[in-house]
């Protein structure tokens, strides 16, 4: 009997050691989980079916931003331009690539190309990228300095707590409308004055009640 309930007594600093371990590891699974690239999204970069490169378009040809995607400032989806776009200077230029085969095609075929979507969130959230371009969000806050990127990455984790971090202070962020689709802009520095008088003017006002991004 003595033997049973010492063995008894032995045994909890197991179990609970055993608990702690088990817990351990659970904790280093949760931030291993919930920080990767996979489940925060930054660093996410697929390969594309066309090796389009922002950082020749939009970078070394000083191509703007809406020139492609030209619905950004009036409507919720940033659209991904037609092929047509392409072919404006493809039809002339680099006829006889390789890695514009697949452009081709889509002009003679007429089917779009299928660009993988980079960033994505979920379907209970919603976005909208006029009513930010239009109040002084710049694509570059968001995305990053997409003039440098070969291939499109996610820099930012584009949560809840990133998106009302802004929110709760839109001061901080915000930059003049003409500076949208800058990139590597740099904010005068008295630039949070200017922002909250233009807050104040504009009666920018920033949503964190959960029914305007849940509904
Ligand atoms: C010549 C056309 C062109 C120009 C100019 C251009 N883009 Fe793009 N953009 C594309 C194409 C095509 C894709 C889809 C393929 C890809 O992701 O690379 C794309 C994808 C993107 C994506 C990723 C969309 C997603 O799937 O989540 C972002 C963000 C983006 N562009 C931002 C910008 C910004 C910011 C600028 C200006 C600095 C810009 N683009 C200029 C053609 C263009
Ligand atoms: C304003 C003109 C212009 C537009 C619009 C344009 N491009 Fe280009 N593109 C160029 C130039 C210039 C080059 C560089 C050619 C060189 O290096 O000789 C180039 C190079 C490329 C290359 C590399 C070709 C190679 O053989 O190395 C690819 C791929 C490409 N573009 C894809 C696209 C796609 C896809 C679109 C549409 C989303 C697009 N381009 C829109 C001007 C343009
Ligand atoms: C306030 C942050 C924010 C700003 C500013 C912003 N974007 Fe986005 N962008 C996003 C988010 C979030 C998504 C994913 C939207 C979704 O999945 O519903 C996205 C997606 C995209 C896409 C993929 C198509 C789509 O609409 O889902 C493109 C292209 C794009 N952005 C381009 C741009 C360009 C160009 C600018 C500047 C003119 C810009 N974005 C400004 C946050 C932003
Ligand atoms: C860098 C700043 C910034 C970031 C990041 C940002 N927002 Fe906003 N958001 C704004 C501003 C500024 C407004 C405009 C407020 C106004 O017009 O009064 C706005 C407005 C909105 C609105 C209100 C739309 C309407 O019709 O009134 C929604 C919804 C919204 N944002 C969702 C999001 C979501 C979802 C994210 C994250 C994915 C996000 N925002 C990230 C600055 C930001
Ligand atoms: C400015 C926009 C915005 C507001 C306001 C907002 N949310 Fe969210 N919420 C989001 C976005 C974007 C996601 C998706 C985050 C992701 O994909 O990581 C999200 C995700 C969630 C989730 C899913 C779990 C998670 O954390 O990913 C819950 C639950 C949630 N929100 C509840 C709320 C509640 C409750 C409120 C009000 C107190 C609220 N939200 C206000 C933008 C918002």
């Amino acid at each position: 009997m003595a033997q049973i309930f010492s063995r008894k007594a032995n045994a909890l600093p197991t179990l609970s050691l055993m608990a702690a371990l088990g817990g351990g590891v659970f904790a280093i699974f949760a931030i291993w989980y919930f920080f990767s690239p996979e489940y925060t999204d930054v660093g996410y970069a697929p390969p594309q079916p066309v090796e389009y490169s922002h950082r020749l378009h939009a970078g070394q040809l000083g191509l703007d931003c809406q020139y492609c995607h030209t619905q950004v400032t009036n409507a919720a989806f940033s659209n991904v331009p037609a092929t047509q776009t392409c072919m404006n200077c493809h039809s002339q230029i680099r006829t006889e690539s390789v890695k514009l085969l697949p452009v081709r095609e889509s002009w003679v075929t007429g089917e779009s190309i299928e660009w993988v979507k980079v960033h994505k969130l979920p379907d209970y959230a919603h976005f909208s990228h006029a009513i930010h371009t239009n109040n002084g969000v710049g694509c570059e806050t968001c995305h990053g300095r997409i003039d440098q990127m070969e291939v499109v990455s996610q820099v930012e984790p584009m949560s809840m707590g990133w998106c009302l971090e802004c929110h709760r202070q839109p001061e901080l962020f915000l930059r003049p409308d003409d500076e949208i689709t800058t990139m590597g802009y740099e904010p005068p520095s008295d630039y949070v004055q200017q922002n909250l008088l233009r807050v104040a003017n504009e009666k920018i006002l920033p949503p964190t009640n959960c029914s305007a991004c849940h509904y």
